[in-house]
């Protein structure tokens, strides 16, 4: 039975989500994957005397993990030069590498050293569900169409939130703050980057790309609105906030933003903190995958599956090209180029004929209106809401058609757009 040294790197949630797995599966994970998983060193800023390290030394030197008794290094300190300075450190000193860190891989992926033999990055995308296994291998067959879902628990909790108790997003984010679903400081979940990290990721993979995390048009979730999410369910649609990679005749679309999701999609349903992750591709069809996309165990478990099976190719000489060394030479679109419905809520003065006046702003751009909803104003109320679902269009002209509505003596207020994904 070959054994394996590991090296753990950070004693925090996922750390700990590792060595209480390692203590509770290691024969079972002996007899079905054929290694012996043997933690040798931790090293972390801290020292946690309560927590078992099941034999192993205790540092906090993170460079102790580069001494001869560790085979591979599971970095799990999170943030970027550290961690990324370990890794690049453990790789030179040929150690095999997982690590959960997203932001590393988005961001630096193309400079690491042979990624794609030497480290594991499961964890980083989508917690527990086997979504970069899935990719590369289950799926290896394949011409990917689209990979898009719903990958960032913090967003999609919100959203639920306001969904189902009509909470603000304010409110909603201080829950999830609460429930210890959001960081104290929510900026990378809330605007969308840690979103856009992931989606980074698998759009390298499925498309064979280098990893273009600066080319992704990337949008937060802070300017939907309780009404929103009540006009959208009106019309038959939920708001998720959604990283969508798609190859179009002209290119790749890479773009993370609240979408309305058509009520007949299972991607609508998918709630809570749960994500999902809807793959479409040639010979497969469509794939549907869905689970915590965090959480101790649930990220351990993808950080083991990684251990498990950089082990088992452990001196095999199969190699495969990393990404970014062949890579496609499609284009990422630019994001004028894209073409998507849209959900427009226009606030409007009460007056006659206005509605008139917005469908001939859009039709001069092309643009037809598939619904629409405008209300009575309550009482007492001057502006009324008219709120509306286009047919698809680009970019370019969707702005240029808002520039114009903007322009009319009407409107009364700041025009709320959000994309609508089709799935056509
Ligand atoms: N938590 C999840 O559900 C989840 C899901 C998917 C991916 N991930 C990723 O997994 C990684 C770890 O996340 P986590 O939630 O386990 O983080 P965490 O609970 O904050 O734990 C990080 C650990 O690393 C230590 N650490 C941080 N910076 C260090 C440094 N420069 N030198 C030495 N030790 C350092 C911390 O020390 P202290 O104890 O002193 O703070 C802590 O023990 C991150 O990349 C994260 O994005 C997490």
């Amino acid at each position: 039975m070959q054994q394996i040294r590991l090296g753990i790197a950070g004693l925090g949630t996922v750390a700990c989500g590792v060595l209480e797995i390692i203590a509770q599966r290691q024969s079972l994970i002996a007899a079905r994957g054929g290694v012996e998983l043997v933690v040798t060193r931790v090293a972390s800023r801290t020292p946690k005397p309560e927590i078992d390290l099941l034999g192993a030394s205790f540092s906090t030197d993170l460079d102790s993990l580069l001494a001869d008794d560790v085979d591979m290094v599971i970095e799990l300190i999170g943030g970027e030069e550290a961690a990324l300075d370990l890794i690049n450190a453990a790789v030179r000193a040929d150690k095999l590498v997982v690590t959960a860190n997203k932001a590393v891989i988005a961001k630096h992926g193309n400079e690491l050293q042979d990624l794609r033999n030497t480290i594991g990055f499961e964890a980083a995308v989508a917690g527990a569900i086997p979504i970069i296994s899935s990719i590369e291998r289950g799926l290896i067959a394949n011409r990917f169409e689209h990979v898009m879902g719903i990958i960032n628990g913090t967003c999609n909790y919100i959203l639920t939130a306001m969904k189902e108790e009509g909470a603000s997003f304010a409110d909603a984010l201080v829950r999830a703050q609460e429930l210890g679903y959001a960081e104290a400081d929510p900026t990378f979940d809330v605007e969308g980057i840690d979103a856009a990290h992931k989606l980074a990721i698998l759009l390298a993979l499925a498309f064979d790309q280098p990893f273009n995390f600066a080319q992704l048009h990337i949008e937060g979730i802070a300017q939907v609105t309780a009404d929103d999410i009540r006009y959208a369910d009106e019309l038959g649609y939920r708001i998720k906030h959604l990283g969508i990679a798609r190859q179009v005749d002209e290119g790749i679309e890479a773009r993370v933003h609240p979408t309305l999701v058509p009520n007949s999609q299972l991607l609508a349903h998918v709630d809570g903190v749960m994500n999902a992750v809807l793959v479409k591709c040639d010979a497969a069809g469509d794939t549907l995958y869905s689970g915590p996309g965090a959480g101790g165990s649930a990220t351990a478990s993808a950080v083991l599956s990684d251990v498990v099976s950089l082990a088992q190719r452990k001196g095999s000489n199969m190699r495969i090209a990393s990404a970014g060394a062949e890579v496609s030479s499609v284009p990422i679109l630019p994001m004028a180029q894209v073409r998507s419905g849209n959900y427009l809520r226009i606030p409007t003065k009460d007056e006659p004929g206005v509605f008139a006046r917005v469908a001939q702003a859009l039709s001069q751009h092309g643009i037809s209106i598939e619904a629409a909803i405008q209300k009575e104003p309550k009482a007492g109320q001057t502006t009324v809401a008219i709120v509306m679902l286009t047919q698809m269009s680009s970019e370019a002209d969707i702005e240029a058609a808002m520039d114009e509505v903007r322009e009319l003596p009407q409107v009364a207020g700041e025009i709320v757009r959000i994309r609508v994904e089709g799935f056509d």
